[in-house]
């Protein structure tokens, strides 16, 4: 299957199996905006939770807060975002299709490097054990035509991103043979900058109503109650505050499922700190969140960072953790030093002093910021993109499984009676009983045992426990592993111990 088969499929799944539904599918869909499902809000929110325990519950000098989303249109000012919150949009004149210019140029750079890594990978497979990746690299004559390419091509995009400079932007475009997929022409628009936030009026229009915005991102609810948090909370510097809520951007370009949409989720924490220790902050949160990411168990080899080459004006360090998608390695995560921009800027707007006293130096400063910030849906693509597999089994037949880490499955477990009646459904429901306060879990009599374990496996279900006829006698049930598909028997009354040991949040905690 081709990366963007693959892709398909995984829509299709989450549809079918209750992940995830196209928005107002029953009016045709509203473009990049999507609904969760009874499975997709499980696994979100496990998620979520595993995030704000990590920031929350296992940093004492982290708290949370839930801070509204309309807020007051100066903040937006202040945070550069009326300004400079742009996207460079360019138009296919034949085929009247937007694209981002930057995303062209990007994709066009990630094809290279993709045939650059699959040569690498001939290689590998000629020469066998004795393969030397770098002197390969070294002199390959594929790679070195193909690496040279990448290297023209990149420093003229970062030459042109630091200046802004948008009709080199385009001529890149032009330059490469960019073409765009519908028309597949090269017939480009100028490049123009188009501002991402989404803008509603507050009051009703005799009051006179004000021009408000939905915000872009969680951040500015944070600095904005800074000195709330500081005061009644007593913090000391270092700390941080934490909020996981609901973000809003106007995309030009958003065919990329949940990687990309116009209404989405975000998790931020912005960590206050003395001025001239942002550097080695930057580092320790680079290091702490990739370790939370790699904890997860999807392959380390899956991540990576990418430092900004460009940095925004308000930033001295910036850096992306990217995920290996289906369509390549893209941005799941930013960690950016953000100096003291925001707060500085909301003393200078709002005319409000926003300082810390600090008492080891006896002097106060407004404090300086390194931010981590992940967007929740693109957390929910990585699971959903990495876990759903198709296996050959032995006996020939296939099967779809999500194998979602445990811990984030949206079901724990699924009590299935092996038959409707002989009092099977009534110990099933006393398991249920039994297992549901700790865990959700799912019970189900329809359909033979096979049917209903495939189904068990298409959501990620890490355990089945199938009550049959012995069960009445022995009080025993036969627990099957998602991944092994091995079945052992197990009295009802380790049943808890057992899911718990594999589930549950707290030893994923442990491990960081
Ligand atoms: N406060 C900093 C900030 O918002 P960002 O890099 O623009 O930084 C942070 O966004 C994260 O939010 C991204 O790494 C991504 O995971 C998520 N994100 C941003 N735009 C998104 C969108 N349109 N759809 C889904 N997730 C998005």
């Amino acid at each position: 299957m081709t990366q963007d088969e693959l892709f398909k499929v995984l829509v299709a799944h989450c549809k079918e199996y209750g992940f995830i539904f196209p928005s107002s599918e029953i009016y045709d869909g509203l473009a990049a905006v999507y609904d969760y499902g009874q499975m997709g809000v499980e696994l979100k929110n496990n998620i979520k939770q595993y995030w704000w325990n990590a920031m929350t519950r296992l940093h004492e000098n982290i708290v949370g807060i839930d801070s509204c989303i309309f807020m007051h249109p100066r903040i937006w000012e202040a945070s550069g975002h009326v300004s400079a919150f742009n996207d460079p949009l360019i138009d296919n004149k034949d085929s009247k299709k937007r694209y981002r210019a930057d995303v062209l140029i990007e994709d066009y750079l990630g094809k290279i490097e993709e045939k650059v890594n699959k040569e690498v990978e001939k290689g590998r497979k000629k020469f066998g054990e004795g393969f030397d990746e770098a002197q390969f690299r070294a002199t390959n004559p594929n790679v070195l035509r193909e690496q040279a390419k990448w290297d023209e091509v990149h420093n003229r995009y970062v030459a042109a991103e630091k200046a802004s400079d948008f009709a080199e932007y385009r001529q890149i475009i032009i330059d490469c043979g960019i073409v765009c997929p519908i028309s597949g022409t090269c017939n480009w628009t100028d490049v123009r900058q188009f501002n991402l936030m989404f803008s509603t009026s507050m009051g009703s229009t005799s009051e006179g109503a004000n021009t408000i915005y939905l915000r872009p991102e969680t951040a500015q609810g944070i600095f904005v109650n800074y000195l709330n948090v500081q005061k009644t909370g007593r913090m000391k510097i270092p700390f941080g505050i934490a909020q996981i809520g609901k973000a809003f951007r106007n995309e030009i370009v958003a065919r990329q499922f949940i990687f990309r949409m116009r209404e989405f989720e975000q998790m931020e924490m912005q960590f206050f700190i003395k001025p001239g220790t942002e550097l080695d902050w930057f580092a320790k949160w680079k290091e702490n969140r990739m370790k939370w990411h790699v904890n997860i168990g999807m392959g380390a080899e899956n991540y990576r960072f990418h430092d900004h080459e460009k940095l925004a004006h308000y930033a001295n360090a910036a850096t992306d953790i990217e995920f290996n998608f289906p369509f390549g390695f893209k941005e799941l995560e930013g960690i950016h030093s953000r100096t003291n921009f925001d707060l500085g800027n909301h003393q200078k707007f709002s005319g409000k002093k926003i300082e810390y006293f600090d008492p080891e130096e006896g002097a106060a400063y407004t404090p300086y910021v390194v931010e981590t910030s992940i967007g929740v849906d693109r957390m929910v693509l990585a699971v959903l993109s990495h876990s759903l597999h198709e296996e050959q089994l032995e006996n020939g037949e296939t099967r779809v499984v999500m194998s979602i880490p445990a811990p984030l499955a949206p079901v724990k477990a699924a009590v299935l009676p092996l038959v409707k009646k002989d009092g099977l459904p009534e110990l099933a429901q006393e398991v249920m009983d039994l297992l549901k306060y700790d865990f959700n879990c799912q019970y189900e009599e329809k359909d033979s045992i096979g049917k209903r374990y495939r189904r068990q496996d298409a959501i990620g279900t890490p355990f089945c426990i199938t009550v049959d006829h012995d069960s009445l006698n022995d009080r025993c049930v036969t627990v099957r592993d998602r991944d092994t598909m091995e079945q052992q028997r197990v009295p009802i009354a380790e049943l808890r111990a057992l899911i718990d040991a594999k589930v549950n949040l707290n030893n994923l905690l442990r491990n960081l």
